[in-house]
């Protein structure tokens, strides 16, 4: 059949509708789901059509099902786990990222995707007060980030001593102590254990999860041979970030390769107000983290960032025959990320960051942490809560004074809809965890959130 651009019309303009739809219901409706998985399966899996079904009608039919399945995750009322919403700029051209369908491997087959992604990853070099020279790769998100930062780290720590970790493999190289702090998000053991490097040795952490730094060098003090250092910038029922420059000073002087998860703490670095607690950051050898948390831009989005062009292209680059390389010196976006082909998915990072401004960017990251301040007071004034972080960024967790009434509050307050803030443990106690990672939350939603915390407290 011939190429119609007609073809998409229809499909587009209902998609469009749909679109303005879902958005224009966000901001009343319910934050939860009401359909399960298992009811949505049913419908969706219905027994294959024999024939063909005009692409509206799939539009229509797609939407229709999901919506009761849907999670308004873009809600300002929406603090689960760390979750960002969309930024209209970076929708946008995720939408156009979709209708150019580039696959965004080589500079030379598609240069305006790569272009605006090597823009991208300038400016958030700039931002985030790191080394002009570092490479930029895009990732699916924090994990593999975390997974291609350390597998750069891998790549060199073996190289220091005389192994081509590309050539030979783990088997029979000098073993590679990976340290990390005691509060490690699971996506850095996912990451090692990706890379063939098994459970990290923790490092214990002091009452807000920071890495302590008498104890990395004591650890550092025990080992012979090839260390990766995980620092953490932003915990995730804290927000606390590690003693950068002392624990990055501390682990170079043992030669370690240090890599910084900050999937959603990193960006405090963009604005003064953190600059203290961050100093020494940009001294790391690796960084990893999430467009689609703190940005606001939609999944999927991680970034990775290595120092050292060399050590993330000697982890990723491919060099074959039948694709089109760069000049020598030049990376293409393939060498930075574990992928060969790919959506252009730092293309909305680019709009993002186009449309916000650098005061923008400012005013989102510092705006996010106002409000888990407001929230973390707010609900602090009620009867029976308890905060128990110290409020440094996006994240509060609270405690509603025994595990089983904290699980009871929590479980209400899903039920409820009017809000979503996950339960978790930390610290050995059950906690209700909030998130503010949603550029629309705004003092309205932080109200409504507090009267929706003490309205479950009432009624559980
Ligand atoms: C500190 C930290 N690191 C890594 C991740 C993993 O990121 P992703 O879910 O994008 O893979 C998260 C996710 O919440 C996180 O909070």
């Amino acid at each position: 059949m011939p190429f119609d651009p007609d073809d998409y019309t229809e499909a587009l303009d209902r998609a469009r509708a749909h679109a303005a739809d879902w958005l224009g219901s966000v901001p009343t409706r319910p934050v939860h789901p009401t359909s399960t998985a298992d009811e949505l399966a049913t419908l969706f899996g219905r027994p294959l059509p024999d024939s063909p079904t005009d692409p509206a009608t799939v539009i229509d039919e797609l939407v229709t099902t999901a919506e009761p399945g849907l999670m308004a995750i873009g809600s300002g009322r929406f603090f689960g786990w760390v979750i960002g919403g969309t930024l209209p700029a970076a929708l946008a051209a995720d939408w156009m990222v979709s209708t150019w369908d580039q696959n965004n491997g080589m500079r030379f087959a598609t240069p305006a995707t790569a272009a605006l992604e090597e823009a991208a990853g300038a400016w958030l070099l700039d931002l985030l007060g790191l080394p002009a020279g570092a490479d930029v790769g895009f990732t699916t998100g924090g994990t593999s980030a975390n997974m291609a930062g350390l597998a750069a780290g891998r790549g060199e720590v073996l190289r220091r001593v005389g192994w081509d970790v590309n050539e030979r493999g783990l088997q029979g190289a000098p073993v590679i102590t990976v340290l990390a702090g005691e509060q490690v998000h699971a996506s850095v053991l996912l990451a090692l254990r990706y890379l063939g490097l098994g459970a990290p040795q923790l490092v214990p952490a002091d009452d807000q999860g920071r890495m302590r730094p008498d104890e990395l060098a004591l650890a550092l003090a025990e080992i012979d041979g090839p260390v990766l250092v995980v620092l953490q910038a932003g915990e995730l029922h804290s927000g606390a970030f590690d003693p950068m420059r002392e624990c990055i000073e501390i682990a170079h002087e043992n030669s370690a390769w240090v890599h910084v998860d900050g999937a959603f703490g990193l960006w405090a670095a963009v604005s003064p107000r953190w600059a203290s607690v961050l100093d020494g950051l940009d001294t790391a050898d690796s960084w990893a983290t999430d467009a689609h948390k703190t940005l606001n831009v939609p999944y999927d989005c991680g970034v990775v960032i290595v120092a050292d062009p060399n050590a993330i292209r000697s982890a990723f680059s491919v060099r074959t025959d039948y694709l089109i390389h760069p000049a020598e010196g030049r990376a293409d976006p393939f060498d930075l990320v574990p992928e060969l082909s790919r959506r252009a998915r730092g293309v909305p990072v680019w709009a993002a960051l186009r449309s916000l401004g650098r005061s923008g960017v400012i005013d989102l990251v510092e705006g996010l942490a106002a409000n888990a301040r407001a929230l973390a007071s707010g609900l602090a004034a009620l009867p029976g809560v308890e905060v128990l972080n110290d409020v440094v960024f996006t994240q509060v967790s609270l405690s509603f004074g025994t595990d089983e009434r904290t699980r009871e509050v929590t479980e209400r307050l899903i039920a409820d809809g009017a809000v979503w803030m996950s339960g978790s443990r930390w610290q050995g106690r059950a906690v209700l965890r909030i998130s503010v990672s949603n550029w629309s939350t705004d003092a309205a939603d932080v109200a409504a959130s507090v009267e929706a915390v003490a309205q479950a407290m009432r009624s559980s």
